[in-house]
């Protein structure tokens, strides 16, 4: 390549960086400016409704949406679905039999044991995220549901953090968006895990 179209190229390269960043200020600034988790102000902003639409739109469970908030619901299960991954490790097995997308399927979750745990990693075993009877996801309420994704706090293990969850990663949402997720996990069908983790992970659980 001759010296000017490197030059040119990499002046191509620097501006597009440049514009780039730009339209990541943009957005920064389009933000939910009050979402902070005080219970209001999910505003009308055009990106959060277009992740709420979408997020009604994967769901893969039917959703009680009696007492929720609307917008919640469809962003944590946009953030749930879209983005945390959370079905690969809490739904036992992910996928509906024969939509495996690893196997050429088109990734349908596994739906009557969606989020419900049962996963073995080892000795730890992923933890069943469904409501329980009364109505708690993971049995946890929201501040301590707050506290295991923010410090990994281990319920069933005293004293000792979540060692697989990746909750290190998960602890950087906002409150707002962990609202949402917390919402979402509200709303969709109590069930029980489709595996039976090994003697040997059940036991040191
Ligand atoms: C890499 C696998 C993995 C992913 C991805 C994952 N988890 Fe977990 N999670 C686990 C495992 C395993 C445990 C329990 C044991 C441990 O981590 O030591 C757990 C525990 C939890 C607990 C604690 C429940 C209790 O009763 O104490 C919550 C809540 C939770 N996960 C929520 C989530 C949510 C919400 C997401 C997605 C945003 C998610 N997890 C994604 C593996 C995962």
């Amino acid at each position: 390549m001759k010296k000017k179209t490197i030059l040119s190229l990499s002046l191509c390269v620097a501006a597009a960086v440049v514009a780039f960043a730009l339209v990541g200020v943009a957005r920064a600034g389009n933000g939910y400016g009050h979402g902070n988790g005080h219970g209001h102000g999910m505003g009308p902003d055009q990106n959060s409704e277009s992740k709420v639409k979408q997020g009604f739109a994967i769901a893969p469970v039917p959703l009680n949406l009696e007492g929720k908030n609307r917008a919640w619901v469809g962003l944590g299960s946009y953030i749930v679905n879209a983005q945390g991954g959370c079905n690969d490790c809490h739904t036992c097995p992910p996928f509906a039999e024969g939509h495996d997308p690893y196997a050429g399927g088109d990734g349908a979750a596994n739906a009557a044991n969606y989020l419900a745990g049962g996963t073995a990693f080892g000795p730890f075993v992923s933890r069943n995220l469904t409501p329980d009877a009364s109505g708690k996801p993971a049995g946890l309420d929201f501040t301590q549901f707050l506290d295991v994704i923010r410090h990994g706090t281990d319920d069933e293990n005293p004293g000792q953090v979540l060692q697989v969850m990746p909750w290190p990663v998960y602890r950087q949402m906002t409150d707002h968006d962990l609202r949402a997720v917390y919402e979402y996990l509200s709303s969709i069908p109590h069930a029980e895990p489709g595996c039976t983790p090994p003697e040997s992970a059940a036991a040191s659980k």
